[in-house]
């Protein structure tokens, strides 16, 4: 049997999630592929750190270099997180012919653009499923789904941890720091949970939405943003009894180009994050915990809505695993370097934060 090999970088909870199911559903994988997805390395920091898998010894490595040196890997799947280290890994691999996964939406918000410049000169794939919204499958429809589509405008709930304690608080009444420290237990929450609670994971998610939906080089600082930490009981409260709920909601909208610009001057586009009051009955009211929920304007379909787990390691794993699937399937048929990655210039211009109206 044909065989694909992959290196997996950073073995946290995403990493204990993509190796379990690459075992689990190996025998049907396969059956799909008909080729197999072989795991040769598995980079971590530290060794001796207790590991929700067992992984085989011989596979272990602290070093990123030895994914990017083994030629019997095709395939980095970075998850090892952050900017720059993460930066350098995605490079080396595109540099080097390998195709890239990565679950990284801070990555992807900050130098997405020069990645997808270098992916394309080198004639290699970056897959981003597991990026946004965990397990559901946004960028998909996006890329492929919608692609015949014009978007028009998206907003959503695309951080589980915060809608985890959204939720608690509204229903439970909880703090909100008791309710955080339950979504870092359950693995939802960001290494630096302030990411989260600050509204800057779901800036980071927002831009990387408007990227493939609106073909916008926007970037985390060009998203108008507010976190959750300033909510108190009270606005619970208030929101019930006047028939709302409060959700932190990323939005992205065109608006058309700015006032007094030229004819044909490109749409501006808004972007923003903040909570919320949104009615008691929509379907984005009843989004509760860690699930995530993105609703699409468009010019075809109208409106439609994606919804599922948002975070956690089986997922968000599935996400991975779908994305190390695709590729391997492109691979195993010679066809690699066949995904619509987001267009090369921007069709929108960012409308700046003094204009943006919530
Ligand atoms: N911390 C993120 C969240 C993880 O809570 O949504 C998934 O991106």
């Amino acid at each position: 049997m044909r065989e694909v090999g992959i290196g997996i970088a950073g073995f946290g909870v995403v990493g204990g999630g993509v190796l379990s199911i690459l075992r689990q559903h190996a025998g049907d994988i396969e059956a799909r592929l008909g080729g197999r997805i072989v795991v040769r390395r598995v980079a971590l920091r530290d060794l001796e750190k207790e590991r929700s898998i067992d992984v085989d010894p011989a596979l272990l490595t602290t070093r990123l270099e030895d994914l990017l040196e083994d030629p019997g890997i095709q395939v980095v799947v970075e998850l090892i997180g952050g900017v720059d280290q993460a930066f350098e890994l995605v490079c080396g691999a595109l540099q080097r012919g390998k195709h890239v996964v990565t679950a990284n939406k801070a990555l992807l918000a900050a130098r997405g653009d020069e990645i997808f410049r270098l992916a394309r000169a080198r004639g290699v794939d970056v897959y981003y499923e597991a990026a946004v919204c965990g397990g559901v499958p946004i960028i998909r429809t996006l890329r492929e789904a919608l692609a015949s589509d014009r978007i028009t405008a998206l907003h959503g709930i695309v951080n589980g941890t915060t809608n985890f304690i959204l939720t608690a608080m509204a229903e439970k009444g909880e703090p909100i720091e008791r309710a955080l420290a339950e979504a870092q237990r359950l693995g939802y929450a960001e290494a630096d949970p302030t990411l989260d609670v600050s509204g800057g994971d779901a800036a980071q998610k927002l831009c990387v939405l408007a990227q493939l939906a609106f073909g916008a080089a926007l970037l985390p600082a060009d998203v108008l943003t507010e976190g959750i930490m300033a909510l108190k009981p009270e606005d619970f409260r208030w929101a019930r009894e006047f028939g709302y709920a409060l959700k932190l909601l990323a939005v992205a909208r065109r608006c058309g180009p700015a006032e007094g610009a030229a004819p044909g001057a490109q749409d501006q586009l808004e972007a923003r994050v903040h909570p919320a009051f949104i009615p008691a009955g929509s379907l984005l009211a009843g989004v509760r915990g860690a699930m995530n929920a993105v609703v699409l304007h468009s010019e075809a379909l109208g409106a439609s809505m994606l919804y599922g787990q948002g975070a956690g390691a089986m997922p968000t794993g599935s996400a991975v695993v779908s994305d190390i699937i695709d590729l391997t399937r492109n691979i195993l048929a010679g066809s690699p370097g066949r995904v619509p990655l987001p267009p090369a210039e921007p069709l929108v211009s960012v409308r700046p934060h003094a204009e943006v109206r919530c």
